[in-house]
């Protein structure tokens, strides 16, 4: 059976193609995502975007302890610096979470650097524009290969 991941959009990240593209970059997620299924045919790519702290926490809650799951792919978007309830929801599942950003938040302003959600991800990936994505759902496929 093929495995899925999750895609998983915070915040503001509906408006990418129109937002700020210094930050990041000028493609829109449909875009984007056409590009990861694409590349990884072997997965089936999901995708889920809110505003509301809330939706995203039940959707982790939803898909976090599902066996074909691989893993969730998360941009937390400003919820990254500030929601110890998605940490929290982080914490709670099964299912591994790699946190990534578009933009390199260690390059911004101080709030950004700190994330809430890091501590409890598998790992996190930043500054890598759109290839964050990519980045997160090869690092799920390895860390499958290595259990
Ligand atoms: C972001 C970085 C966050 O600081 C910001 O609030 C976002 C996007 C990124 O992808 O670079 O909304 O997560």
């Amino acid at each position: 059976m093929k495995k899925r991941v999750l895609v998983l959009n915070g915040p503001n990240l509906n408006l990418l193609g129109r937002r700020d593209p210094t930050h990041y970059g000028s493609m829109t997620m449909e875009t984007i995502l056409e590009g990861l299924r694409s590349r990884f045919p072997q997965i089936d790519i999901e995708y889920f975007q809110s505003n509301c702290e809330g939706a995203l926490i039940d959707r982790i809650h939803s898909e976090g302890f599902s066996e074909d799951m691989l893993g969730i792919v998360l941009n937390a978007g400003a919820y990254t610096h500030t929601s110890l309830a998605i940490a929290d929801a982080i914490e709670a599942v099964t299912v591994p979470v790699v946190e990534v950003h578009l933009s390199n938040v260690f390059a911004r302003e101080e709030i950004r650097r700190r994330s809430m959600i890091a501590p409890v991800c598998a790992g996190s990936i930043s500054g890598f524009g759109a290839g964050s994505y990519a980045l997160g759902i090869q690092a799920l496929i390895d860390r499958n290969h290595e259990d």
